[in-house]
């Protein structure tokens, strides 16, 4: 697995980021052994890096981590998020999870309408004292003395241009509390605030399937220092949809987006299974240092590492995926 630096900080973190959203959430399918599974996989096949926040799964997705690093913990990079705070009333649902899991089950429309409920819950909190409290629970939650990233979890505008942010992170890197700063935003017109703020690493929405040029961004985060994540290469879940049944607004409501989308899905699949036609592209022929990906699914685990663990393609086949994934501008 190829490594990078993140380049002031000399965080070393593998190519392919694994994601823990999905893992021991309350109300859709939970097995802590095939968590474990998984995670523990991920980590023996190469990938040393893991994302979580603390809000996922009320905080059982960190638990499960920690639990599982422990042992691995000097070889293992931690990324975690504050930013997000729950209301009495979330951590009250939490407590009742055992019993929510049973009667919700896997029934879809019950499913939706819990995690409406839970998103409804949420606040966001940025002040020192906020993200203080939220990063001294996740170190617990985490069974570390320290989270080798931290990031700012989708912070709004002000609170980017305010800054203050920035200084706070600074802080807990003085303290040895997290060892880089990061953030995760929603969208790539907020990356230029974090400019000269000593970020080391952001993640975004990669969308290579309606395929946005990113190149201007890209280049001028790198030259500021900031490692960038391409993050859901796979639309999250998205590829493995009927292209019929994807809605505009998972195209930021744009129907040429859509509309881009389709058919180059039309295309990858004229090529092979579009997991791994993705997957080939993000490895070696897009722009993206790092990506952030998912599964819960060891199955998918293992096939996308078969991918990731071929020889780099010749620069014919780099040119085919790096044409058959050809960015348009905005
Ligand atoms: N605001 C934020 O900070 C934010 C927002 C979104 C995401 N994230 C981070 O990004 C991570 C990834 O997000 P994501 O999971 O939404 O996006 P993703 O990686 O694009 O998509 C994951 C989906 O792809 C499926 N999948 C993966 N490999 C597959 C394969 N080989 N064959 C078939 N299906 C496959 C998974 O299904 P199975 O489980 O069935 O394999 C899952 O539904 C999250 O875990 C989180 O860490 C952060």
């Amino acid at each position: 697995m190829n490594q990078v630096i993140l380049p002031a900080s000399k965080v070393s973190i593998s190519q392919a980021i694994f994601g823990t959203s999905r893992l021991g959430g309350t109300v859709q399918q939970y097995d802590k052994k095939k968590s474990c599974e998984i995670l523990e996989r991920a980590f023996d096949s190469g990938i040393s890096t893991f994302d979580t926040a603390n809000i996922y799964a009320q905080g059982n997705s960190e638990k499960l981590l920690g639990a599982v690093m422990k042992r691995h913990r000097e070889k293992v990079v931690l990324a975690t998020k504050g930013g997000y705070a729950f209301s009495s009333k979330g951590r009250l649902l939490s407590l009742v999870k055992p019993m929510i899991r049973k009667v919700i089950g896997s029934r879809p429309g019950l499913v939706r309408a819990a995690g409406k409920m839970r998103g409804g819950q949420m606040k966001q909190d940025f002040s020192r004292a906020g993200l203080t409290k939220s990063l001294d629970d996740s170190l617990k939650r985490l069974k570390s003395d320290y989270v080798d990233i931290y990031q700012l979890h989708s912070p709004d505008q002000e609170t980017l241009e305010k800054g203050e942010v920035f200084e706070i992170l600074e802080d807990f890197k003085q303290a040895g509390k997290i060892r880089a700063a990061g953030v995760s935003l929603l969208s790539w017109a907020q990356l230029a605030h974090c400019y000269g703020k000593g970020v080391d690493f952001a993640q975004l929405e990669a969308d290579f399937l309606s395929g946005i040029d990113r190149s201007r961004e890209l280049t001028a985060a790198a030259k500021d220092g900031i490692v960038v994540a391409a993050r859901q290469p796979f639309g999250s879940g998205l590829v493995a949809k009927d292209p019929k049944d994807w809605a505009e607004e998972q195209f930021g409501g744009d129907s040429k987006r859509l509309e881009r989308a389709r058919q180059r899905m039309t295309q990858i699949k004229e090529i092979g299974d579009p997991f791994k036609v993705i997957l080939r592209h993000v490895l070696h022929s897009s722009q993206y240092p790092t990506f952030l990906f998912a599964t819960t699914n060891l199955r998918h685990l293992e096939s996308n590492f078969e991918i990731m663990g071929e020889a780099h393609p010749d620069s014919e086949e780099v040119n085919a995926l790096a044409k058959l994934f050809v960015e348009t501008s905005q």
